[in-house]
């Protein structure tokens, strides 16, 4: 019997012999569809291929393709569990072909493949066609299938469309019948919702495309587009009937069985199925990015999870058992899957963390219930008010609420719960409204509501398309911006990230068909909306218009290599100054990186040399950067950084670098960890290079260390490597020579400088005229000594006060400057005399003569000034007078 492994290769390796390229499966998050939330066909990723915008080297392709079907348009999460062929996760074999083959060629593949390759019985088989294709209905009948078994239909069910617009065509469809020991009837007849004919294969002639007003035009190229669900293959070549009796959900089912201690086949087989479903599509999105959250994608993983929780729970266990089931789904997909095996940890660990989390609410919210119910007659619908409490306070999802009552066959009062979280969210803005923040917010509150917070797919991407929701200018909200025109624009999922945690804002260009536009900055708005300052060229740019965001690369690459490095800053900062040092603000710009922290004095060179060489020994570790999630508590216990007074949700991102023997983390072995909703580079080697610029004084406590990184750090290390050869060059000296050399230009220097001041003392002493230094007067028994000098300034005079007092040995000596008319005077006596003559009195009567007033100083050094130097003569006859008493 052949596994579905078997099956899957088989379907590939067939239309590879054919001349198909085998094509991986896209990720379950669409990167070409705005429209779409998750990937539920084969067709997704050649969207653009069938309509002839995108070219591609092969015109021929088949995939297995991963699918979720939660959420949406197509939505299949109520039924998952309850049928044989309802999942939330399936894989979609497909053929494709590019205008080069169509139905001559498309139809016979198919039954080849069936009929030879996979062996079916023909005669079990009957196929549909769309009522006016009579050219499909002749080759059917060409390759063996009677007229009787090709059945026309004129409905959508031949009418392929992946959604409202897009490309589409009439199907072709392949049915098995099962026997008639089981009810139903064939396509087209009234019994046909029974499960005799199930349909097993899909092709689509790709030939027009819809579009949003309604029209249709017929494509360039014929093309083809087929599906084939494996596990509805592999059950019926496995004789099975339920698709969860295959052996790869059978595998899945055991697990389940084991982990809880419950028998597959027992009451709780339907338990046992959910799981093994929700397993899968919770598994493969969070291996393709999806992370659990509140809103959009996140919130429809969600809601899987504690679905499958709820489950668990049913089948009695009390521990989180979801993640220990993982081993199994590697195993059986793995292969096939390599992302599954690379995201193996992660999707363990988020898992355990969503179910940790919730066990802790899921007992109270069920006795919630019960009690809830107890309190109602007969069989009435569970009021909106309490499912609403149940999701608000106890965290189940709506679709929780329903899929319990369903066991027990009672309804929720939908109406109501949509008005308790009306009434919640009026409330919440309300109080938001009272909280001071401008009245230009309030359009951002009314965005978020209507349309739900913007889809960040930037940690995973730099190109997406996305619709646009919302358009605004001069502070209201616009149809329409026109050419040219700047204005804020919000999309419904984008890979630009918003300026947030000290890193800026992205930059980039929206591409759309007949003209593109520029994005100049991101900014994060009230209620998660992420708005983009844009200026569409050419053409105007519409709500509803579908477009490609490109965020600027080099910039962001730029700006992710700074925002790493500030990690690694950080901890070396940590170990090098101790653990009081923490953040107190940062700058993650593309040009360069600021980091504020707490620490009461300057660094020594010593320090930052040491932060650096650390620093740049973890960038040349080149050892990848990883991201996880989890509770703020968990990442706290094991070592992460956070910001102190800073709120976190329930979860947050834990940005780990850098691998150290004994260090922090889960393993232990983690130097740097950050709780980081930010951006960041794969492997710390991408940053190259840090240089940091030094260190300032930011506030009281708080230091800044300025820093650049990549090609930012490397030019600035060649200018400082040009302007030292540069001087070098001027001292004819070696750049390595050049601190001796200044430093011994410097010594000299100052050696010249003495060398001056001496000169000019014995030049002032001398009058400045060259002469030999007057000789003192005896006045009364006191050597006195008087002189007028030009050439020096008021503050070279005490110097050649001490010079006279040490020559003359005892008395006392007035100097009086000429500066440019004005007069400066000093006068000295001698300690000896200091007790009967005061130098004060001496510079008072001599600045009184000059016109001045005052002077001061001490009894053997004094000084003052004055206006006029005329009366010198008269000054010097004053200070006389004083000594001569
Ligand atoms: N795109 C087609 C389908 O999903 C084949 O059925």
């Amino acid at each position: 019997m052949p596994s579905l492994n078997d099956i899957r290769s088989t379907f590939l390796n067939y239309f590879e012999r054919n001349g198909h390229t085998v094509v991986d499966s896209s990720p379950l998050v669409p990167r070409n569809d705005p429209t779409l939330m998750f990937t539920n066909s084969g067709m997704v990723q050649f969207k653009n291929c069938f309509t002839g915008v995108e070219t591609r080297d092969y015109t021929r392709a088949t995939t297995s393709q991963k699918c979720v079907r939660a959420g949406g348009k197509h939505n299949d999460l109520d039924n998952v569990g309850y049928t044989a062929r309802h999942h939330t996760f399936f894989e979609m074999l497909g053929n494709f072909s590019f205008g080069d083959y169509f139905k001559t060629e498309a139809i016979p593949y198919a039954w080849e493949l069936i009929t030879k390759d996979f062996d079916i019985d023909a005669s079990r088989l009957l196929t549909t066609v769309y009522h006016t294709d009579d050219e499909a209905f002749e080759i059917w009948k060409k390759v063996g299938v009677p007229e009787d078994r090709i059945i026309r239909i004129a409905t959508s069910d031949n009418f392929w469309q992946m959604g409202p617009t897009g490309p589409c065509g009439p199907c072709t469809e392949i049915f098995y019948d099962h026997g008639d020991h089981i009810w139903g009837g064939p396509p087209g007849s009234p019994e046909e919702d029974g499960d005799r004919f199930i349909e097993i294969w899909n092709v689509v002639f790709m030939q027009n495309e819809q579009f949003e007003d309604g029209t249709m035009r017929a494509l360039d190229m014929q093309s083809i587009d087929t599906g084939m669900g494996l596990e509805r293959i592999g059950a019926l070549l496995q004789g099975k009937h339920d698709n969860y009796d295959t052996d790869l959900m059978r595998a899945l089912i055991e697990a389940s069985a084991n982990a809880t201690s419950q028998d597959p086949d027992g009451p709780g087989n339907v338990h046992h199925r959910v799981i093994a479903d929700h397993l899968r599509s919770t598994s493969f999105l969070i291996a393709d990015g999806v992370m659990p959250s509140n809103d959009g994608r996140g919130y429809v993983l969600r809601r899987i999870m504690r679905r499958a929780m709820r489950h668990a729970h049913l089948l009695g266990a009390k521990d989180p058992i979801m993640h220990r089931l993982v081993p199994a789904l590697v195993q059986q997909m793995g292969e096939a899957y390599p992302e599954l095996r690379r995201g193996q940890a992660m999707i363990e660990e988020t898992l355990k963390l969503e179910e940790t989390r919730f066990i802790q609410t899921l007992d109270r919210g069920l006795r919630l219930l019960d009690d809830e119910l107890a309190k109602l007659p007969g069989d009435a619908a569970l009021p909106g008010e309490a499912a609403f409490k149940l999701y608000d306070t106890y965290g189940f999802p709506l679709d929780l609420t329903q899929d319990a009552l369903r066991e027990k066959g009672r309804a929720v009062d939908t109406d109501g719960f949509d008005a308790a979280m009306a009434e919640q969210k009026a409330k919440a803005r309300a109080s938001w409204a009272g909280s001071g923040e401008t009245k230009d917010a309030a359009i951002w509150f009314d965005i978020a509501e209507k349309h739900g917070a913007t889809d960040f797919l930037g940690y995973e991407t730099e190109v997406a398309e996305g619709q646009v929701v919302a358009l605004i200018k001069d502070g209201a909200e616009v149809k329409q911006l026109g050419a040219n025109e700047e204005g804020w624009m919000v999309v419904n999922q984008t890979p630009f990230y918003a300026e947030s945690g000290g890193q800026v804002g992205d930059s980039g260009t929206i591409l759309r068909a007949g003209g593109n536009g520029a994005v100049a900055d991101t900014q994060k708005m009230p209620g998660g909306v992420f708005a983009h300052r844009v200026t569409p060229t050419e053409k105007p740019l519409s709500v509803g218009d579908p477009l490609e965001l490109r965020v600027d690369h080099a910039r962001r690459s730029a700006i992710r290599a700074n925002h790493s490095a500030t990690h690694l800053l950080h901890e070396a900062l940590r170990e090098t100054l101790g653990d009081h040092v923490a953040q107190r603000g940062s700058l993650n710009a593309a040009d360069r990186l600021r980091f504020d922290f707490s620490h009461a004095k300057a660094l020594s060179a010593e320090e930052l040399a040491k932060v650096e060489t650390d620093v740049n020994a973890f960038i040349r570790q080149n050892s990848p950067v990883e991201t996880r999630i989890m509770t703020p508590d968990d990442a706290r216990a094991i070592g992460a950084q956070a910001l102190f007074g800073e709120k976190y949700g329930d979860e947050v991102r834990v940005v780990s670098m850098g691998r150290k023997a004994t260090g922090k983390g889960h393993d232990g072995n983690t130097w740097s960890l950050e709780l980081c909703g930010g951006t960041h580079v794969k492997q710390t080697g991408d940053i190259g290079l840090c240089v940091v610029l030094g260190d300032s004084a930011s506030s009281a406590g708080v230091r800044r260390i300025e820093a650049l990184t990549g090609q930012a750090a490397l030019d600035h290390l060649v200018s400082q490597q040009q302007r030292l050869s540069a001087v070098a060059e001027v001292l004819k000296a070696q750049p390595a020579e050049v601190a001796e050399r200044v430093k011994a230009l410097v010594d000299e220097r100052k050696a010249m400088q003495n060398e001056l001041a001496q000169l000019r003392r014995e030049l002032a002493m001398s009058g400045g005229g060259g002469a030999a230094a007057p000789a003192s007067k005896d006045v009364n028994g006191v050597a006195f000594v008087a002189q007028v000098l030009s050439g020096v300034s008021g503050k070279d005079l005490p110097a050649l006060i001490d010079e006279h007092k040490s020559r003359i040995g005892s008395g006392a000596v007035l100097l009086i400057a000429d500066t440019g008319g004005k007069a400066a005077v000093a006068a000295g006596v001698t300690d000896d005399l200091k007790g009967s003559l005061s130098a004060v009195d001496l510079v008072k009567a001599a600045v009184e003569q000059l016109g001045g007033k005052g002077g001061g100083g001490r009894p053997d050094m004094a000084q003052g000034g004055a206006k006029d130097v005329a009366n010198a003569d008269a000054a010097i006859a004053a200070a006389e007078a004083v000594i001569a008493g």
